[in-house]
C-alpha cells in the first residue's frame, strides 16, 4: 500500500525482530535489537509503557514513537481508568516494554531465525 504523501517513514534498526501480527505505522522508529512481541502494534497514538525503567515513550508533535534499543515490547492492556469504559470493566490495548533482551530472548530470535 501506498503512504500518504508527507507520511514520516517507520525505521527499524538492525537485528530488531519483529513477531507475528505486529504492525508498526506513523514515524515510529524501532531502535536497534529490539524485540516485538507477537500481535504488537505500534502508532503515534499508543503510548508504550516500559515497567522496568518507569518511562512512557509516546510520540510529540516534532518527535516519532522510539521504542528504545534492546526493549522487548509485547501486547499488553491497561484498565480504562474513568467513564463507561471502568463502568464496564474495558480494557484498551497497549503495548508494553516487559524487559530487555537478554540471553533468553536471543535463543528464541535466534530459533525464529532459523525457522523462516
Ligand atoms: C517476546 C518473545 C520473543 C519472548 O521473549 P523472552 O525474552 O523470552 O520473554 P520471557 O519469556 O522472558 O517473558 C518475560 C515476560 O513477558 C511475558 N511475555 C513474553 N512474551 C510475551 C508475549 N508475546 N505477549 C505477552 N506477554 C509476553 C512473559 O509471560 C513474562 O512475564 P512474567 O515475567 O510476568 O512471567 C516471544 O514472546 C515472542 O513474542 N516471540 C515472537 C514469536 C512470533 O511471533 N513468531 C512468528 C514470527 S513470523
Amino acid at each position: 500500500m501506498l503512504e500518504p504523501v508527507g507520511a514520516l517513514p517507520v525505521i527499524i534498526e538492525e537485528e530488531v525482530m519483529v513477531g507475528g501480527n505486529c504492525g508498526v505505522y506513523e514515524g515510529t522508529v524501532v531502535k536497534r535489537r529490539a524485540v516485538l512481541g507477537t500481535g504488537t502494534v505500534l502508532n503515534r497514538s499508543t503510548p508504550v509503557y516500559d515497567v522496568v525503567t518507569g518511562a512512557v515513550h509516546s510520540a510529540s508533535a516534532d518527535e516519532p514513537l522510539v521504542i528504545p534499543e534492546n526493549a522487548v515490547v509485547v501486547a499488553g492492556s491497561r484498565a480504562v481508568a474513568q467513564g463507561r469504559g471502568k463502568e464496564w470493566n474495558l480494557s484498551l490495548y497497549t503495548p508494553v516494554i516487559v524487559k530487555y533482551r537478554d540471553a533468553k530472548t536471543d535463543v528464541k530470535v535466534q530459533l525464529e531465525d532459523l525457522l523462516r
